[in-house]
């Protein structure tokens, strides 16, 4: 039986190119993870390969090169911008001698750092025990010797240290019963607004795009912004009153990101729900980010993972401070606003924002009235 070795927050960082077009960005993105993670990063190793090696992934010589600068860096834990199967994990642990994690673990763990409320907890200690469940291999012990989770500093996987396959199903079937309750609030809760009628919009998009700085200019509320990744972690709703359209309840998500981890975007759907029953996304976008488009297609394939892909969207270019841009809109071939370029730090450009809504909400609010009469209609057309 081999023990993991536990982890530290000084790492090496690989990075593999297999010829993926925006190889640079997704390693300075997993720098940027690492320290939104509180980890220290001592030295980055890049190579090509044409292929994975089934075992280690990087292969005997690449692997060697890692060993070497763990041992003169003193690094004690090795994070791959890849996702690595568990035997792989587990041989690189063995001759590294040094914690190995993958993307999604680094993920995990900064959800793991960052949930707050009793729910975003739950539902990461779910994405947690779901992904370790599909890695309990022979021959090297997860949960028994396990110490702290699966990630760095632990988080909710440090209580369960001694517990087994069995222990780990019961676990994750509370965790679910649990989630079922919360989702059940919010349902009623949801269901209470749309019986009122108010119009919902849901801010999403990619990581540190802007998204709590634009809710706090819009509800001037003070939803938790900062220059880090996954900085919100739940959503945030609040109901505000716009000169334009009147009441509107806005939702602050959580941000997306490439490769997001699947049992995440499972743990994390009843969250999600709230942007996938909006009328209307607003799709915050960071105009100054060069890998913008990347990022706007990222979002795309989440919205239409959750189900969320049919909703009304306006893309919101932010940031545009940053890049000498003046505010402005445009609008689609049916006249309704689809982009708008604005600056949630100088609030330049919200005027826009709010235009967008209340253009929004006067449709939403005809064609409700068009379907009511239609639906009044409907028995005289039967002949009643
Ligand atoms: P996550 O919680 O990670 O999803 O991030 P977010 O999309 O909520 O982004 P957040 O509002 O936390 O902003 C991220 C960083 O971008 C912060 O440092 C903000 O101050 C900065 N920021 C947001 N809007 C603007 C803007 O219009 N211009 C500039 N220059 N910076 C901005």
């Amino acid at each position: 039986m081999f023990e993991r070795p536990s982890g530290g927050a000084t790492a090496v960082l690989v990075g593999l190119d297999f010829n993926n077009p925006d190889y640079e960005e997704s390693l300075d993105e997993l720098k940027q993870l690492a320290e939104s993670a509180r980890i220290d990063v001592c030295a980055v190793i890049r190579g090509k390969r044409a292929k994975p090696d089934a075992g280690t992934f990087a292969g005997a010589g690449k692997v060697e090169e890692i060993a070497l600068t763990c041992q003169a860096s003193e690094a004690s834990l090795v994070i791959f911008n890849h996702e690595l199967s568990a035997a792989q994990q587990r041989n690189l642990e063995q001759v590294l001698k040094c914690r190995v994690l993958d993307r999604t673990n680094l993920i995990l763990d900064i959800f793991a750092q960052r949930a707050r409320s009793h729910e975003g907890k739950l539902q990461v200690e779910l994405a947690q025990l779901e992904y370790l469940s599909t890695r309990l291999v022979r021959g090297w012990t997860h949960l028994e010797r396990q110490k702290g989770g699966i990630g760095v500093r632990g988080g909710p996987g440090e209580t369960q240290l001694e517990m087994d396959r069995r222990m780990l199903r019961e676990r994750v079937k509370i965790l679910k019963d649990k989630l079922a309750k919360f989702k059940q609030q919010r349902d009623i809760q949801r269901r209470a607004r749309q019986r009122a009628n108010v119009f919902s919009v849901s801010l999403v998009g990619y990581t540190n795009a802007g998204k709590s700085t634009l809710f706090n200019r819009l509800t001037r509320a003070q939803a938790y912004a900062a220059d880090q990744l996954f900085a919100t972690l739940d959503t945030t709703t609040r109901k505000v009153f716009l000169p334009e359209c009147g009441e509107v309840v806005l939702s602050d998500t959580v941000g997306f990101i490439k490769q997001l981890p699947h049992t995440l975007v499972a743990a994390f759907r009843a969250t999600l729900e709230e942007a996938i029953q909006a009328d209307l996304l607003l799709h915050i976008v960071d105009a100054a980010s060069p890998s913008r488009d990347i990022q706007i297609e990222e979002v795309n394939k989440v919205l239409v993972e959750i189900g969320a892909d049919n909703i009304p969207q306006v893309e919101v270019f932010n940031k545009i401070d940053l890049s000498g841009v003046e505010p402005g809109l445009e609008r689609d071939e049916y006249g309704r606003i689809c982009r708008i370029w604005v600056s949630a730090l100088t609030g330049n450009g919200l005027d826009l924002i709010r235009q967008a809504l209340a253009e929004h909400d006067l449709r939403r609010r005809q064609l409700l009235c068009r379907s009511e009469t239609e639906a009044e209609a409907e028995p005289q057309n039967l002949g009643y």
